[in-house]
């Protein structure tokens, strides 16, 4: 038995799990920042940075406390060092490095994409529960949302390599082939907005708040996808994606009927526009590269049209994340952590953030711990 605690704070979520042989959650919290970042329409690093500072031990303490662990339990520790904004990245890293060097244990650093992908290694989870941080906390929290998702026990789903990884975050779009654990290659990627970024922004146009994915995915359930003809880059042959001409498509409309805008209308017309994209091309590349399995992998794979239409429209199976893992959360750096461990894969003390890091093959030399790393894309 292998128990991993994850810790995640790379963007605008303070998260920690502790993850048993990479599969079974035996806690999983996550304080969200969404409500602090909501005045400013995005996430302000400074302000993230800061709430990762106040949250970060009270968050670590639940997620133990939850699990019913003691320090001396666990068999290492992973963090996210990368790629994500600098000054959270830091404040998970630095408390990592403290645990871990506390108390004995190896020390992981973790590629943020990497741990999405393995979302889809873990069982469903029943809905988070709403918790209540001690009195201790209240105050440092008071203006963050934390809760604690319950024990997911049991086995996750079967995967069978080479896998196509489709990756849709609010700082990611990539198209990843992945023929075993840790081993990547990456056939392409957005080459200006991710998709979750265009659902924040378009969100944004149409009036909602901060994130817009949620929001367009709300309205477009009581919309007509077909009631506007929204332009889908094809990039002719390419995995590349770019979702800029379809957010000025939008702007226009916006600007064209002002008042009389038919919001829903236009949220589900964005909406079907990104996903006919997203699903043909990974469609297309799991085809190319006779992959077995199609994975879906972000926060924008927490989208309900993305899930069916990938399902419907290829003859592969297609595999998603529990929706409540789609979004930043710690459990997926465990079970991510925990196939590297098993492959001898160690940091040093000397560990960093890498806030713009790719995503990495690796490979271990020899039975012990040295390991061997490759860039797939030259960086
Ligand atoms: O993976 P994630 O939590 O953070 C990053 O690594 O970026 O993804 C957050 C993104 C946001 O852009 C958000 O709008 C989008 O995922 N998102 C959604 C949905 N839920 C979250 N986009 C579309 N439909 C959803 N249901
Ligand atoms: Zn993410």
């Amino acid at each position: 038995m292998t128990l991993i605690l994850g810790i995640e704070t790379s963007c605008d979520e303070t998260a920690a799990a502790v993850v048993e042989d990479g599969q079974s959650i035996l806690s999983n919290v996550v304080a969200s920042q969404i409500e602090i970042h909501r005045r400013y329409g995005g996430v302000f690093p400074e302000v993230a940075s800061r709430q990762h500072v106040l949250s970060i031990t009270p968050v670590v303490e639940e997620a133990r406390g939850e699990a019913g662990v003691s320090w001396d339990d666990l068999e290492a520790v992973a963090v996210t060092y990368g790629p994500g904004l600098a000054g959270s990245l830091l404040v998970g890293v630095n408390a990592a490095k403290g645990i871990a060097l506390g108390c004995g244990l190896p020390l992981l650093g973790i590629n943020h994409i990497e741990a999405h992908i393995y979302a889809n290694w873990l069982p469903p989870l029943p809905p988070p529960q709403p918790f209540d941080p001690s009195a201790e906390f209240r105050a440092s929290l008071a203006q963050g949302r934390l809760w604690g998702g319950k024990k997911g026990g049991g086995e996750g789903p079967n995967i069978n390599f080479p896998v196509l990884c489709l990756v849709v975050s609010g700082g990611h779009t990539e198209l990843i082939l992945m023929s075993d654990h840790g081993r990547y290659q990456r056939l392409g990627g957005t080459l200006d907005d991710a998709a979750g970024e265009a659902f924040d922004k378009v969100g944004r146009l149409l009036g909602f708040d901060y994130p817009g994915g949620p929001a367009i995915e709300q309205a477009a359930r009581y919309g007509d996808p077909t009631a506007f003809d929204l332009p889908r880059a094809w990039l002719g042959d390419s995995y590349d994606f770019s979702f800029s001409g379809l957010k000025t498509a939008v702007l226009r409309i916006v600007q064209k009927y002002e008042r009389q805008l038919p919001v829903v209308d236009l949220a589900a017309s964005f909406q079907v526009a990104v996903v006919d994209v997203l699903v043909e091309k990974a469609k297309r590349a799991a085809e190319e590269y006779r992959a077995e399995q199609i994975l879906l992998a972000g926060g924008v794979a927490a989208n309900k049209l993305l899930r069916q239409e990938m399902a419907q429209r290829s003859t592969l199976p297609v595999l998603c994340p529990p929706i409540s893992l789609c979004t930043d959360n710690a459990a997926m750096v465990a079970a991510a952590a925990y196939f590297r461990y098993q492959a001898g894969y160690r940091s040093g003390w000397d560990l960093d953030v890498i806030p713009n890091l790719k995503l990495v093959d690796h490979e271990t030399r020899t039975a012990g711990e040295e390991v061997v790393s490759r860039s797939t894309d030259g960086a």
